[in-house]
């Protein structure tokens, strides 16, 4: 057999790699808790249905990218390509109107798409997300947006801007959206093919195309953030009145969209100068017609992901210290290797870090092991009791191997 590999698209998590994630979750739970917000892990997958609804049929995530398993008489089950839609049934499934609201909830997962993988662009990849669920008062949403900037900048994410647009409600969507195919259709012979083919399905995407002629096209389309009702209006003024007030720098960006079709309102997007082509670290917006989409209420929501890799891609790596180790554990001789378990054991369980010889190495291996470990202590078990070594100082004591952690202890004067 071949050597075996992780799946196109995946990675291995290890090393400093690993210490930098648990410094990640350890830095966005601080940012996250202070604010409110309460963990919260839904299952890997869930019913296709609930992706197909709530994230759109139109989108490529549905059309192209979820990873779709045929359960049988149990239905479609899909890998959970996104976060919303999953916390959303949960919200519903666990009658969280009934809290005070809005219900704030965060979490840490990761997630599959069927993407062509490149630098930045995973078919499993790690999310940090926020979500709020029960208000459509503006500063949730300028809320949501200082958190997320926050957390970029505690983790040293460096080069970031962030854009920022409203796409209105529905209804005023709907009619902006015939405005747009009739001026698309109008220039129809400009645009690309791609475009052309998505007038009827999801015509706001032309603005995202990088098609010359599309893009001459698109600078005379309408935009939506002319077109909002006074409500929306006034509400996207007091977002940015509010992370004026928080010092977030922003642009507004009326084409701003994004993937996922279940935004209203508020839409925003953080990229970094320091990623290459896939530069958007996270992004989100606001989604109050989305419980209803998947069978709910009418709940207003805002909430935001951020990708983990893009993310420690782009900031500053932070100095990543291994756990310290205080004693390291050798013996003389085979007959004394139950005692060193049991020291080892013992010192672990009084809270201590402490790792024993595993494999049979000669006691000049086992010093220089422990050294190479980084130890502070050695304690080597052999006839006499335990020569207690203090790697630091160079002092050496024999003791009774049950005193060797009251030692380590209280220190002991070598
Ligand atoms: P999204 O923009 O699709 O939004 O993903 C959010 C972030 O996840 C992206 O900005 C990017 O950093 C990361 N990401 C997405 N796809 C990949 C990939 N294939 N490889 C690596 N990183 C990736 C959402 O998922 C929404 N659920 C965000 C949201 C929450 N909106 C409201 N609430």
């Amino acid at each position: 057999m071949a050597k075996p590999q992780a799946p196109r698209g995946t990675f291995d998590v290890l090393g400093d790699a690993a210490l930098a994630r648990a410094e990640l979750e350890r830095v966005a739970k601080g940012v996250l808790e202070r604010a409110g917000y309460t963990r919260i892990e839904t299952p890997v997958f869930e019913a296709t249905e609930l992706f197909a609804r709530g994230v759109g049929e139109s989108t490529d995530v549905v059309q192209k990218e979820m990873y779709t398993l045929d359960e049988g008489s149990e239905g479609s089950l899909t890998l959970r390509p996104e976060g919303t839609a999953p916390v959303c049934r949960a919200y519903l499934e666990h009658g969280m109107h009934k809290l005070p609201q809005p219900v704030k909830l965060w979490y840490l997962s990761s997630f599959f798409r069927r993407e062509r993988p490149q630098a930045g662009r995973f078919r499993q990849f790690w999310q940090v997300g926020a979500e709020a669920i029960g208000s459509d008062d503006p500063a949730v949403d300028a809320e949501s947006i200082l958190l997320l900037f926050e957390l970029l900048e505690s983790l040293g994410v460096t080069g970031t801007r962030l854009r920022i647009g409203s796409l209105g409600t529905p209804a005023t969507r709907a009619a902006y959206r015939e405005e747009l195919q009739a001026h698309l259709r109008a220039h129809a012979s400009s645009l690309s093919a791609e475009v052309v083919s998505r007038i009827e399905l999801n015509p706001l995407r032309a603005f995202d195309s990088d098609h010359p002629g599309t893009r001459a096209v698109m600078e005379s389309a309408p935009r939506l953030l002319d077109r909002l009702s006074d409500d929306d209006r006034q509400h996207f003024d007091e977002v940015l009145a509010l992370l004026d007030l928080g010092g977030v720098t922003y642009e507004i960006d009326p084409t701003l969209v994004r993937g996922l079709d279940y935004y209203t309102r508020t839409v925003f997007e953080f990229t970094s100068a320091a990623l290459g082509a896939q530069s958007g670290v996270g992004g989100g917006g606001r989604y109050d017609g989305l419980m209803e989409e998947i069978g709910g209420p009418a709940t207003p929501g805002m909430g935001w992901a951020a990708g983990v890799e893009r993310m420690l891609l782009a900031a500053v790596p932070p100095p990543v210290a291994p756990v310290p180790l205080d004693l390291y554990v050798a013996y003389a001789a085979p007959e004394h290797r139950t005692a060193a378990f049991k020291l080892a054991a013992d010192a672990r369980r009084a809270g201590h870090t402490a790792r024993m010889e595993l494999a049979g190495r000669s006691l000049k291996g086992q010093l220089k092991q422990a050294d190479r470990s980084g130890a502070r202590y050695v304690a080597i078990l052999g006839d006499e009791g335990a020569a207690l070594k203090d790697l630091e100082s160079g002092g050496q004591q024999t003791v009774d191997p049950e005193t060797v952690m009251h030692h380590i202890r209280v220190g002991f004067n070598l």
